[in-house]
């Protein structure tokens, strides 16, 4: 059987090999939405895509808004402004739906710092343990785990298993340590940790704060202990956002991608945010993986229908149980 020109255009796009530009003149704001419409899409973003992705979007959130909104949409589309595991994980809730992700290539570090098979051996070790794991994490990671958690729910997720019973906690160290902290519970942790959380200045923060005195650092948990010890407040993306909203303080060091900068400007425009410094010349601290997305790409992938997000049923089944039990509890949380 030969391939066609037109089938073999689409593997290479799938696959992130054809360069297809829009044309410049094209007012992209106006053909994003047209295609929208025109196609029944919903485009959902987290807070670290750039500015014009998020503006574009029709829901921008962390990762458990995400999650939320990507079970509940009537939409039959869903693009993923947003990296690789995300869009898994709508998959998994939403699978009679078409997921897109504008570049395939929109993974992480923290995920990539868990390799299912490695995780399968070091969960035999711990057989009596239960396993929660950030949702950070591959779609087969989520068939290995017990209960999925964000940063938003993670302590209301340890919390809701008794006390005598073990824990692993994986992928990410950092939010494991600081769960360790919070909850008292003495978990097994995984050693891995995402690159844009893990590269803030200590000694460049201190420098920032001893110049801005008024100015309040508010930190990720994904953050390492010595930058969290120092924060005025630790929060999920939604939690620094809100932060910033209601709190009377002018001025914010923020420790956590700079994209989520831009709504924290537009909902307080007269407060100032400065981005917490990370240890290089680079004065920026931009996810690499979610800055792959651009809105020229989000229009080719809307007006194609393609890369899109296929997983095998074995991974859908088994993942999904760790994601519901997440949802189940964070909405008797309230959250
Ligand atoms: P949240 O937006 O859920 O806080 O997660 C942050 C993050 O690192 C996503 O990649
Ligand atoms: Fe992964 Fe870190 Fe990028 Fe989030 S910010 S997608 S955890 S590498």
């Amino acid at each position: 059987m030969t391939t066609s020109p037109e089938q073999i255009e689409k593997d290479l796009f799938q696959h992130g090999f054809l360069p297809i530009e829009p044309d410049p003149t094209l007012d992209l704001f106006e053909e994003i939405e047209k295609l929208k419409k025109e196609k029944n899409a919903i485009i959902l973003a987290h807070y670290y895509q750039d500015s014009d992705i998020q503006d574009i979007a029709d829901y921008i959130g962390d990762s458990l808004g995400l999650s939320q909104k990507a079970a509940s949409t009537d939409a039959e589309i869903i693009v993923f402004a947003g990296v690789h595991f995300m869009a898994e994980t709508a998959k998994i809730l939403s699978p009679e739906k078409k997921v897109l992700l504008p570049d395939l290539k929109a993974g992480c570090s923290l995920s990539d710092s868990c390799p299912p098979a490695l995780f399968r051996k070091f969960k035999e070790k711990y057989p009596d343990h239960v396993v929660v794991s950030y949702i950070n994490c591959t779609a087969e990671m989520k068939t290995l785990t017990d209960i999925c958690c964000t940063s938003t729910n993670a302590i209301h997720i340890i919390e809701s298993i008794p006390q005598d019973q073990p824990i692993i906690f994986a992928p990410d160290k950092n939010l494991g340590a600081y769960l360790v902290k919070k909850t008292g519970r003495d978990m097994v942790l995984w050693d891995g940790a995402c690159m844009v959380h893990e590269i803030f200045s200590n000694e460049k923060i201190t420098k920032l704060m001893v110049r801005h005195p008024n100015a309040q650092l508010i930190a990720h948990p994904e953050c390492e202990e010595h930058i969290l010890v120092k924060a005025h407040f630790i929060g999920s993306t939604t939690g620094l956002l809100n932060y910033t909203i209601n709190n009377p303080g002018q001025e914010f060091i923020v420790a956590t991608e700079a994209g989520i900068i831009h709504q924290m400007q537009l909902r307080s425009p007269n407060k100032t945010f400065i981005p917490a410094p990370p240890e290089n010349t680079c004065a920026c601290n931009d996810c690499p993986h979610m800055k792959r997305n651009t809105l020229e790409k989000l229009y080719v992938c809307m007006k194609y229908e393609l890369p899109e997000i296929h997983l095998p049923e074995w991974i859908i089944r088994e993942g999904r149980a760790s994601i519901d039990r997440m949802l189940e509890i964070s909405a008797k949380a309230g959250l």
